[in-house]
């Protein structure tokens, strides 16, 4: 089959990786991509949210499967403009509707989720302008920190974490005044969790999953968790407090009842699930949801899968995963993200990349990269995720700091202190 994939990033490239290994594979194209992508696809230089753009493609070049990378397409609804063309609604789209997607779009709607549907998540209410004198009350009511949440897509920054009352009341004001635009002219209000992160991810079809291996992120940009958040600055899989007990507690208590609600309210999902959760003293609770796989985690995450990842997807439309053999490496994988020097802040793009050929026993997936003459060149603030497998964290982290010593561009950066806390 000939598969489109949606994005640039170093998830897209790790699914182009892995697709290109495929038995079913005929033809891979990933719009827009990037210099990674290029050398296991082919890119076209189409945006992920141009979907009259797309469509044209999808058509010239028998598009038969489209796997959707970020949220933004699916939050405009790539898949019902899909789905309500009879020209291309023959053509599946791996990624929730619009109504699916609010469940990472609207914070909000996923919170009245998971309250509806008895999932473990903290306690929160929303309020706008208009009730900003409640808002106040209702922080007073709470124990510090105070969690601020935009309800809408703000690009990964719209959640304030603020320990003192007063500043919180400040900093809510200036978020319901459009700190963060249309997106924060509502805000939830959250309970602390106090515990440590882990992410879980399904792939669905809407009746059945297929649990992928769980993985656990690092987002601020410097050591020790500390610094401005970002995208994610490396990620860690298999994350070892995550064992049996607590697996199986997620999947009763947060998988099953997820995936069944989105049934029950007649949602029909089809595509990934990210499940957001702090471990508090032992007890998952859900700090939030997403419509895709997370990045850097993907580059963990998909590298342990053993099986065919096109043959799971392509089951999906017709309701049949369950149907399609599933097996995960016991092999833990790390990733190192290498970012541009400023990043989460201002930072230069078009520096020369050099020393990708050094690199023997890592996986090299380009984040920001774009081809330049015979360059590749820095295009973004995350660039390359340097991912490498080992018998624990420690054996592949070293493999991916060895690696990641190897790459120059002016300005390097990244954390030489991935999974410190496990
Ligand atoms: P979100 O965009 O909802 O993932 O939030 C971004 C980050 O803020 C999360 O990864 C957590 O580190 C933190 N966070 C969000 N909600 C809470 C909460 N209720 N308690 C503690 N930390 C939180
Ligand atoms: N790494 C976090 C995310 O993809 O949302």
């Amino acid at each position: 089959m000939n598969v489109l994939i949606l994005g640039s990033g170093g998830r897209e490239h790790t699914f182009a990786w892995k697709i290109a290994q495929s038995k079913k594979l005929t033809k891979l194209y990933i719009a827009p991509g990037n210099a990674g992508t290029k050398e296991v696809g082919t890119n076209i230089n189409i945006s992920a949210t141009d979907f009259d753009a797309l469509k044209q493609k999808c058509l010239e070049l028998d598009i038969n499967l489209i796997i959707v990378g970020p949220e933004e397409p699916l939050v405009k609804g790539v898949r019902n403009y899909f789905e309500a063309d009879s020209d291309i609604q023959h053509i599946p789209v791996i990624g929730p509707d619009k109504v699916g997607a609010q469940l990472e779009g609207s914070k909000e709607f996923s919170k009245k989720f998971m309250i509806k549907y008895g999932i473990p998540t903290a306690a929160y209410e929303s309020f706008t302008n208009e009730t900003y004198n409640e808002a106040c009350k209702f922080l007073e009511t709470l124990e510090a920190p105070y969690v601020l949440k935009a309800d809408g897509l703000a690009a990964g920054k719209g959640v304030l974490i603020i320990n003192n009352l007063d500043e919180a009341k400040e900093s809510l004001k200036v978020m319901l005044n459009g700190q963060f635009g249309e997106a924060s002219s509502k805000v939830v209000i959250e309970e602390y969790l106090d515990g440590i992160e882990v992410s879980y991810f399904v792939i669905t079809d809407g009746d059945n999953y297929v649990l992928l291996p769980e993985a656990k992120d690092y987002k601020r940009i410097g050591v020790n968790d500390t610094g401005l958040n970002t995208g994610g600055m490396g990620a860690v899989s298999p994350v070892p407090f995550a064992d049996e007990v607590f697996k199986n507690k997620v999947i009763k208590q947060i998988i099953d009842p997820t995936v069944k609600g989105l049934k029950s309210e007649g949602i029909d999902y089809k595509g990934f699930i990210f499940f957001g959760l702090t471990n508090v003293k032992g007890e998952p609770k859900v700090i939030e949801y997403n419509v895709r796989m997370g990045d850097p985690e993907t580059e963990v995450v998909i590298p342990r899968v053993e099986s065919d990842l096109l043959e799971v997807l392509a089951a999906v439309p017709t309701k049949n995963i369950n149907k399609v053999p599933f097996s995960v490496s016991p092999l833990t994988a790390t990733t190192v993200m290498m970012v541009s020097g400023g990043y989460p802040e201002e930072y230069e793009k078009g520096k020369v990349m050099t020393g990708f050929e050094n690199v023997t026993e890592s996986l090299l997936f380009h984040a920001g990269t774009a081809q330049k003459g015979d360059s590749v060149v820095t295009s973004g603030g995350r660039v390359l995720a340097v991912t490498s497998y080992g018998a624990n964290k420690n054996e592949a982290l070293k493999k991916s700091y060895i690696s990641a010593e190897k790459i120059n561009f002016e300005g390097k950066y990244y954390r030489n202190d991935i999974g410190f806390d496990l």
